[in-house]
């Protein structure tokens, strides 16, 4: 399907690795103008490299900010004044009880995944409204809906998003503008195949025996009963990256298998 995306502009944060990269490669197979992020300039060359290498005459750029420090912040938005698409994908979390969770990490965390995307709309969102066009996605998680006992506070940001999202979907009426929301349920990015790894070296089992436990114990209302892959997921986002996608704002999509399980 084309998805009519053709010379159109995005940002994504937190994009070299995981579903934010996957995303960045499958708008450049769209021909887009993408712009990804990291904190680190060696994995932002690594990443640029191999999205030069897999997608042909690939019009990839990098910028280098980290989303804890709001100078970081507003450099990207001195570099970049304007975008058609923003994904606001960047997003950090913690295994650790509720009593071990510092102020120190939900200050972290309220920053990265909350404040990234509310400072990149309010400098981006003004543009998309007078040029009568512009997509913005945020990418919640499971967690949201299922809080797990050890993730409070990072279920607690993801939550919040969808209030920002839906509040920023308000101020678009009557333009062609959107803002949704993407909830992923748990995906194999490189931060989880680590994880998957770790456990099943620790525990001396298979990483096939760590993914069925997983499943089984801990994500319940999965019908999917895996990981997705980071395509499966940025599928979607690139739909909603579409002008096909114009009737769909102030929504949450789910593409998490299942796994938050109720019917909304
Ligand atoms: N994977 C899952 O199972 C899952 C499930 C539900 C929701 N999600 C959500 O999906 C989004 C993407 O997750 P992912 O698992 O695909 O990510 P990932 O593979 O862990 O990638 C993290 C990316 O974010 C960058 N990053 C981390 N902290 C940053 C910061 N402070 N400032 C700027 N960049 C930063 C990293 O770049 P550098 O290291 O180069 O800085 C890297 O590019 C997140 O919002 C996550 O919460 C993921």
């Amino acid at each position: 399907m084309d998805l009519n995306l053709k010379n159109k502009t995005a940002f994504i944060s937190g994009s070299t690795s995981g579903i934010g990269y996957t995303t960045a490669k499958i708008l450049l197979q769209e021909g887009m103008k993408v712009y990804i992020n990291g904190r680190s300039q060696k994995n932002l060359k690594k990443s640029l490299d191999q999205l030069k290498k897999d997608v042909k005459g690939a019009n990839v750029y990098g910028i280098k900010a980290d989303f804890l420090d709001q100078k970081d912040v507003h450099k990207i938005v001195n570099k970049l004044e304007e975008v058609d698409v923003l994904i606001n994908n960047v997003g950090i979390y913690t295994s650790k009880s509720f009593f071990e969770t510092g102020i120190e990490i939900w200050e972290d965390q309220f920053y990265v995944n909350i404040m990234s995307g509310v400072t990149l709309c309010k400098h981006y969102l003004k543009g998309m409204i007078n040029r009568n066009w512009g997509r913005i996605i945020f990418i919640s998680s499971e967690c949201s809906y299922i809080v797990p006992s050890d993730m409070i506070s990072y279920s607690a940001t993801k939550s919040a998003i969808h209030a920002v999202s839906r509040g920023i979907s308000h101020m678009t009426k009557g333009t062609g503008v959107t803002s949704n929301v993407i909830v992923p349920g748990s995906t194999l990015s490189n931060g989880a195949e680590k994880f998957i790894s770790e456990k099943a070296k620790s525990e001396n089992k298979s990483a096939r025996e760590i993914e069925t436990n997983f499943f089984r114990n801990e994500r319940q209302n999965s019908l999917l009963e895996r990981f997705a892959t980071t395509e499966e997921v940025a599928n979607t986002i690139a739909y909603l990256c579409s002008p096909n996608s114009s009737a769909t704002n102030g929504s949450v999509i789910k593409v998490d298998g299942g796994s938050s399980g109720g019917i909304f």
